[in-house]
This record gives C-alpha cells, structure tokens and sequence, in this order.
C-alpha cells in the first residue's frame, strides 16, 4: 500500500508494476474553454493527483476542514485509506489538435485516428476522448476516488465522455510481478515487455526525439508514450463451452502453466517451427501467439498494461464481460496498426471476441522532481 513516487521523467502508470484496479475516464472539452482555462485545469490537477498519490485529500483540509458554505474539496470516500499505490496517468487526445486551442501545429505526425479494422463494432459512447485520465490502485476505492475529484475539478471545463472499470490486471510489467490471468483463464502478460529493460523500452514504448523530426512543433512528446485504448468484449459463455484442446490452440500456449504449445516451462520461447503430435505446427498458425509475435510482425513489440472487466450482464443473459485492453507504445501507427491488422485477419481468438471500443491518447513526459512549477502538459500548452 505503499505510495509510487508522482514525478520523475516519466508518468508514473506505464512502467509501474500494474497495480490490481483500474478506473479510467476519456473526457472532452466543454465548449468555451480557453487554451488559458485548460493550463489552469491541468495545474489544478497536477496539485491534486500529487497530494492524492500520497495518500492525502485533494486539497489541504479538503474533506471537512473547508468553508461550510462551499462544497468540499474533496469527496470524502478515500479519507484514512492508504496511498494504495495510487497512479494517475494523462493523456492527450488527437481531437485536442483541431482548431479550438491553436494548437494545430503542435500535434505530433503520430496522433492521428487509428484507423478501422475488420471486425471492429465501435461504439460512439465508448471510443475517442479529448483527454485521459488512468487511475490505478491496489484499492478500487481509491482509483474511483482519484478520478471523481479530478472530474469534480475540471467541472464546467470538460466532461465525461466515457469511463471503464477494471477490476483485475490482465499483465505483468515488471519481472517481480507473478503472470495474471485473464477472463478466458489464460496467463496473460507472459512475453510483455518489462520495466526492467530499459533498451527495449527506449525501442518500443518512449517515443524518442527523432520520431517528431517531421513536426517540429511536436517536440513536447519526446519521452512521453502513445496510450491504445480498446474495450474488448469477451463471449465467456461459448468460450466456457469450448475444449480444453481448441482453447489452448487459439492462444497457442497451453492453460495450466502458460507455456507455448511444445514447450515446457512459461517462460520459454515459442518455437514455431516445433511440430505436434498431428504432423503439424506445434503452435498453430491462426494462434493469438503466433500472430502477435515480432518474428510475424518484423519486429514490434508493445507494452500490454490491460484489466479485467464485468459491467452487469446485457440483458439477453449474458455476462457484459472482457478486457479492457491498455497498450503503450512509441507510435500506434506503426505498432498497434499492423498488429492488430494481423490479429484482425487471421486470429482463431476473434470467434470469441469483438472490440467495442477505441481510443488513442498522446501522453506526456513525467512532472519534473524539484520543480513546483512544472504541471502535466506544460511542455505542449
Ligand atoms: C499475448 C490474451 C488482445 C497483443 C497474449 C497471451 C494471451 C493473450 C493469453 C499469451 C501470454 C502473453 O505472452 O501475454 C489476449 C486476449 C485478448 C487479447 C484475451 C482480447 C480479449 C490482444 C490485442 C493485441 C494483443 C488486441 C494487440 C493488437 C498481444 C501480444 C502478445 C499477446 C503482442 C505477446 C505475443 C508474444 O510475443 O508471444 N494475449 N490478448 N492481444 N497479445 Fe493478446
């Protein structure tokens, strides 16, 4: 329960072993608003978010030491709980850039919509966003709590477009962290990519300067992260009903342990030319793993950081249950496109799932340590 530093290079949530809930909110800006009332918005947050990540209320006295005239500055329900790891991670979306703020030529080459990809059923309600906010916590509590006081403080300068809780972390980010499972009972995260590779991670997920050479108003990203967002839908009732043997071939890994299909312990490195016991491909070419796999792909790799979800049932006696998929990167159009791309055409996985939900967000670099003036965003506004 301890409380993960605020500031640093980078923002804290993408690296951060991934703590077990998430609550996490795309907001728009309300019309009106002035470039001048966003830069106030996001210092105010800055503050809160600071105070909130260790534990504290969101302004000094915030729950019951105020004005009784005023509301409250804060809500109250995280009063005497711990920090809770606590992580708030921002995010800048491609419809910031339009012509609202002038900030037309700040936008970098790589924020731009993703595009359509087979299979998609989107939901308007559930895709897009001016901004992000991602709170996670070890305590539900405190990750909704985290993210209600930062609505309530930007109330009449944007609101809420869509939110979603996850209750469980579908990845590991970190070697210390034990794999999770997801809502098919898979191990998920295996082969993520983790904080403990800092190469790898300068490759794949921070977005380095030469990336905004094209635009150089967009130099305010360098060391930050592109954020992929997808609500994905999970059919558990088919899946429920389906063979041990067809669900460990459509991951390609087997259930128990999570080793690839042909090998022995988790960790192992699939080997896709292994032949099974039917004369062919040990793990099979429509698998999830084999498609998602940087020999397929020329090389990507993403950092995965997705959660668990269940929202009530749909009415036609179904569980409304899936991943809530989360992935960092240096540039979504050259790393989540094509992989998705890839899944999208061929993955046996897409009889059991559909992806009803989309976003992209630009997230910054980190809030300077020693700096009290520094805010979130201040290198873009
Ligand atoms: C690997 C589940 C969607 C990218 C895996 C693994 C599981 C899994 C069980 C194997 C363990 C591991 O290495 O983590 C799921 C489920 C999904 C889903 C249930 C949807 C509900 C996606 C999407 C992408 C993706 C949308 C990206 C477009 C990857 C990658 C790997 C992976 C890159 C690692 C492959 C490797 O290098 O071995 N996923 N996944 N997954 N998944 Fe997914």
């Amino acid at each position: 329960s301890a409380a993960v530093p605020f500031r640093g290079v980078r923002q804290a949530g993408i690296i951060t072993p991934a703590q077990d809930r998430m609550h996490f909110v795309a907001l728009d800006v309300t019309p009106g608003t002035t470039r001048d009332d966003l830069v106030a918005l996001l210092r105010a947050w800055t503050r809160a978010t600071e105070r909130m990540t260790l534990g504290a209320e969101a302004a000094p006295g915030g729950v019951a030491g105020g004005n009784p005239l005023a509301a409250p500055e804060d809500t109250g329900e995280a009063m005497g709980l711990p920090a809770s790891g606590l992580t708030v991670t921002m995010g800048f979306g491609p419809s910031l850039f339009d012509d609202r703020f002038g900030l037309d030529d700040r936008r970098p080459e790589g924020l731009r919509d993703l595009p359509p990809f087979r299979l998609d059923d989107l939901d308007p309600a559930r895709s897009g966003g001016d901004l992000c906010l991602q709170a996670c916590a070890h305590d539900p509590q405190v990750a909704v709590h985290a993210i209600r006081n930062l609505i309530r403080i930007g109330v009449g300068k944007v609101s809420v477009r869509w939110s979603q809780l996850g209750f469980g972390r579908t990845s590991s980010t970190s070697t210390t962290q034990a794999t999770p499972r997801n809502l098919f009972g898979f191990k998920d995260g295996t082969n993520n990519l983790k904080a403990e590779e800092p190469e790898l991670l300068d490759q794949h997920v921070w977005v380095q300067p030469e990336d905004l050479a094209a635009v150089p108003g967009s130099a305010w990203l360098a060391g930050g992260s592109y954020l992929v967002a997808r609500r994905i839908r999970m059919h558990i009732e088919v899946w429920d009903s389906t063979s041990l043997q067809e669900q460990e071939r459509t991951f390609g890994r087997r259930k128990g342990r999570g080793e690839p299909m042909g090998g022995r312990d988790e960790f192992d490195a699939p080997d896709f030319d292994r032949l099974g016991a039917d004369g062919g491909p040990a793990i099979p070419r429509t698998s999830h793993v084999f498609l998602a796999h940087e020999t397929q792909l020329g090389g990507i790799r993403i950092l995965r950081r997705g959660y668990n979800f269940t929202d009530g049932s749909d009415g036609l006696g179904r569980l409304d249950a899936g991943l809530f998929f989360i992935a960092f990167m240096r540039d979504a159009h050259q790393q989540f496109v094509p992989m998705q791309r890839a899944l999208a055409a061929k993955d046996r996985l897409n009889e059991y799932i559909v992806h009803n939900g989309s976003a992209l967000f630009a997230c910054p670099p980190g809030v300077a340590e020693g700096d009290p003036d520094d805010f979130w965003g201040r290198s873009l506004l």
